[in-house]
């Protein structure tokens, strides 16, 4: 990366790297995803949260993610009775949030020296991975994400949590493209995710508004494009009301020489740690 993306990065607090990937490297993750949705089998988990105990089930399925691979549902995917709408592999929102470590495909996909070069020239010196999703933006049911910090979810002191977004189909306006507030990460952190025992749940930091779309930058970008933004920076997604997905893979990395937060809700056990991109 060279020094103009690095003043890009702390300028704007994202940058934007076409061609990260090349097509057999998307290809081979698309098949990997299929594969593990072929091989989920939706079981009320997620079903319409209409009592205390199917929230409990829904916070398990959540939480227990954190070391596991798991598919997760698009909300509108569900009937009233809790049944699939449409076919399986149109339902998922998007599967998480251990699969860079746990399953090779992923593993190569998400390791290399091209990523941990990245990773330094954006001041992570001693990158932890701690998760990683795809997010399959699915035709038509797409859901909108509302503008947040990612930071809420990775707090550390000092606050280090970089995302690395790997565009694996073209992103427009028209399916849901990530939107972004440029230089917005000099902001506030707004939220914070915090876990206390079985449950999580956001917690008001800061009432600073969000932005509005005329502060916000979409960032169109096509297939193999890589998109690094800086924990505080503020982003969304609208919803994908086209006939095209818009499916994209998502690493969240700290720095080692920060302190993670005890109440972050993704925690790994000694027998699972996190580990850097080589
Ligand atoms: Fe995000």
């Amino acid at each position: 990366m060279s020094s103009e993306l690095q003043q890009t990065f702390s300028g704007q607090g994202f940058a934007v790297l076409p061609g990260f990937r090349n097509a057999a490297q998307i290809a081979s993750i698309r098949q990997r995803a299929r594969e593990l949705v072929d091989a989920y089998e939706p079981d009320g988990e997620q079903a319409v949260f209409s009592t205390q105990e199917q929230q409990r089930r829904v916070n398990d399925y959540f939480l227990g993610s954190a070391q596991t691979i798991r598919c997760f549902l698009e909300e509108e995917a569900l009937d009233a009775n809790g049944r699939l709408r449409q076919d399986k592999a149109l339902s998922i929102n998007k599967i998480g949030h251990a699969m860079h470590d746990l399953d090779p495909v992923f593993e190569r996909f998400s390791h290399g020296s091209d990523l941990a070069a990245v990773a330094q020239d954006v001041g992570l010196l001693r990158p932890l991975v701690w998760q990683s999703m795809y997010i399959f933006k699915q035709p038509a049911i797409g859901g909108e994400v509302r503008w947040h910090q990612d930071a809420s979810f990775f707090v550390t002191t000092p606050l280090s949590v970089t995302t690395f977004w790997f565009a694996l189909e073209d992103a427009h306006q028209g399916n849901g493209c990530l939107w972004v507030q440029p230089g917005g990460h000099r902001g506030p952190l707004r939220e914070q995710f915090v876990r206390s025992g079985d449950a999580a749940a956001i917690t008001p930091l800061d009432a600073t508004p969000w932005p509005n779309l005329h502060e916000a930058q979409p960032l169109e970008v096509s297939a193999g494009t890589l998109v690094v933004f800086h924990g505080l920076l503020p982003h969304y997604s609208g919803p994908n009301r086209s006939a095209h997905s818009r499916h994209a893979y998502t690493l969240h990395a700290t720095d080692a020489r920060a302190t993670y937060a005890p109440e972050n809700w993704l925690q790994r056990s000694r027998a699972l740690p996190p580990r850097g991109f080589v």
